[in-house]
């Protein structure tokens, strides 16, 4: 089959975009103004169109951005020497995996699982995009059969107590967030209308968010911008109120909240990607681009607390990675070089400071399991919380 040309594909892109721009002014014409939060929901995941939910998202080297699973195998490979150690002590063990992306993760762990003899009782997929289901199941219909019939998908969190691990590698970062600047000092909403074009505004909080700011006792000066993940600990009580024996590991670019709301970022860490090119316009590509924002791990660690999860590690991805043995996971130099340069490439970009090692975040919070995790076990940086 001949490639598409680009001209008809960017052409089919920008109408997408229109198409979903629509969508969004037709909102705000019926409710009036709308907070960022739910301009970032829609032009995520407003079914059909938004840049997850449609088959516009780009993940790997010719996409957007690239995830550490889909940089190679050995993330996966030192997560499930993290999960082992779980699997293993816990009783009828399973695995919810959130906001799966393109399967790869999923594809890569049960194989490892399955060479350490250690496989879940289940694997469950939660994903919110039908697009992306659609190309996790393509990829997890190439394992071999036992592992594929390990795999579930489903559309809400487990309805029944299960043991396990609820894993997430950039998932929070991809919720929607609410903006704010603090005016007069109050804080202050932004609120998208549109005249001719989206515009912003700044409205008074709604009480209950107002408070969940106050909450965070920051002190900011007047001007700064940041943002904030509305509901957190409701997110978290919904996936993880089952949960009666286990861990919720989280993975994602984020910092502790001293430096989240550091003086000196005060223009916050909103970004879109669009073709590996960061950039700060999001009413621009709506849906063909990604909008994302750091993840506050204070706020996490809050939630959790909230959640009668309790907070037991912290760290860099890198240093997770050294604990779990990333270095002895490359192979043979002697015996396959090509592979092995190439893990060694991939070992680089997921630890060192410049790449990911130091901008990821590993978190870990459990319920009713009081055995030091291995992946902590070279640095816990909960101090920093
Ligand atoms: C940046 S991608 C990361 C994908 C994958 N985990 C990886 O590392 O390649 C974010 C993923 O989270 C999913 N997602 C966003 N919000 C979610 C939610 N509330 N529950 C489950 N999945 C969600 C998106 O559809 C997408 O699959």
């Amino acid at each position: 089959m001949s490639q598409q040309d680009p001209t008809i594909e960017q052409h089919s892109l920008a109408s997408h975009s229109l198409a979903l721009k629509k969508k969004i002014t037709e909102q705000i014409e019926e409710q009036g103004d709308i907070s960022f939060a739910q301009y970032m929901q829609m032009a995520l995941y407003q079914p059909g169109l938004g840049y997850y939910s449609s088959g516009n998202h780009k993940f790997g080297q010719a996409g957007d951005f690239v995830t550490a699973p889909e940089l190679g195998d050995l993330f996966a490979k030192c997560m499930a020497q993290q999960f082992q150690q779980l699997i293993v002590k816990i009783p009828t063990p399973i695995i919810l995996e959130l906001g799966a992306g393109t399967g790869q993760f999923c594809y890569d762990c049960l194989l490892e699982l399955d060479c350490l003899n250690t496989l879940p009782e289940k694997y469950y997929i939660l994903e919110v995009s039908a697009d992306l289901q659609d190309r996790q199941k393509q990829k997890i219909a190439t394992l071999p059969m036992h592992l594929q019939q390990l795999v579930c998908w489903i559309q809400q969190p487990l309805a029944e107590d299960f043991n396990g691990i609820i894993f997430a590698n950039e998932v929070v970062d991809a919720l929607a967030v609410e903006v704010f600047k603090v005016e007069d000092q109050h804080y202050k909403q932004m609120r998208i209308a549109w005249d001719d074009g989206f515009i912003q505004q700044w409205q008074h909080f709604p009480i209950q968010l107002d408070a969940e700011l106050l909450n965070k006792n920051l002190d900011l000066q007047e001007g700064y911008v940041s943002e904030f993940i509305p509901h957190l600990a409701d997110w978290l009580a919904t996936i993880s109120h089952n949960l009666s024996q286990g861990v919720v590991l989280f993975v994602d670019y984020g910092y502790d909240s001293k430096a989240y709301y550091h003086p000196q970022r005060d223009e916050g860490t909103l970004v879109c990607y669009f073709q590996h090119q960061a950039n700060f316009d999001y009413f621009s590509n709506i849906g063909i681009q990604d909008i994302t924002a750091f993840v506050d791990f204070t706020a996490v660690a809050q939630a959790a607390d909230d959640c009668r999860l309790s907070v037991d590690g912290y760290t860099s991805q890198a240093h997770f990675l050294i604990s779990l043995g990333i270095q002895d996971k490359l192979g043979d130099s002697e015996a396959d070089y090509e592979n092995y340069y190439k893990n060694t490439t991939e070992m680089k970009k997921l630890t060192m400071p410049n790449e990911m090692g130091e901008k990821f975040k590993v978190i870990a919070l459990s319920r009713n399991f009081n055995e030091e995790l291995l992946g902590f076990s070279f640095s816990n940086q909960l101090h920093l919380l």
